[in-house]
C-alpha cells in the first residue's frame, strides 16, 4: 500500500465521466480541476490537516516518492478522506526543523470540530512509519485522543522569551 502510486486519488469515474472528490466534472487529462468553476464554492470540510514536509532533505528519506498520495489512499481506505472527520494531507517545503526529518505539523480545525489537544503538534522521524503506524495516527486523530499521550515522536518548541 505505502509504495502504490497514484494520480487517481482525487477522482472518481462515473458514466464514462470523472468526478473530483467534490463532485465536480473534471476536466480532461486532469484528476481534479473542475470542468466548471465556481468562484464561491466553500474549500472541502476537514477536521484535521496534517501538513507533510516533501523538500529536500524530508522528501530523500521518505521511503515512497509519493508518500502524499499514498497517504490519501490510506485515508480512503479507512472512510477518513470526506466527512466529518476528514483528514487532509497537504505536502509543504522545509520547515526549518530539517534535523528532526521527516517533519509533519498536525493542524486541527478548531474553529468547527477539530480537536484543541491536538493542534498544532509537530511530529518527527515520520519517514520511519509503516502503515500500521500511519493508520493508528489517523485514527487517534480521527477519534480525538489526545497525541501527548500516545508513542509519536514529537518536535519540541522553545519559550518565545529565549530569543528575546
Ligand atoms: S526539508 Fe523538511 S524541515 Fe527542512
Amino acid at each position: 500500500m505505502m509504495e502504490k502510486k497514484s494520480t487517481m486519488e482525487n477522482s472518481v469515474k462515473k458514466d464514462e465521466k470523472l468526478y473530483n472528490i467534490m463532485g465536480s466534472e473534471v476536466v480532461d487529462g486532469f484528476t481534479c480541476k473542475p470542468k466548471k468553476l465556481d468562484p464561491e464554492k466553500p474549500i472541502m470540510h476537514f477536521k484535521t490537516q496534517i501538513f507533510m514536509c516533501h523538500d529536500e532533505r524530508c522528501g530523500a528519506a521518505h521511503k515512497s516518492e509519493n508518500l502524499a498520495a499514498d497517504l490519501r489512499e490510506l485515508l480512503k481506505d479507512m472512510g477518513l478522506a470526506k466527512g466529518e472527520n476528514r483528514i487532509k494531507i497537504s505536502r509543504t517545503g522545509c520547515f526549518g526543523a530539517c534535523r528532526f526529518r521527516s517533519v509533519a505539523n498536525i493542524y486541527e480545525n478548531t474553529r468547527i470540530n477539530g480537536h484543541e489537544n491536538n493542534n498544532n503538534l509537530w511530529i518527527r522521524n515520520v519517514h520511519k512509519y509503516d502503515e500500521s503506524q500511519w493508520r493508528a495516527l489517523f485514527t487517534a486523530l480521527a477519534s480525538n485522543k489526545d497525541i501527548d499521550d500516545l508513542a509519536f515522536e514529537q518536535i519540541p518548541m522553545s519559550e518565545p522569551k529565549r530569543y528575546n
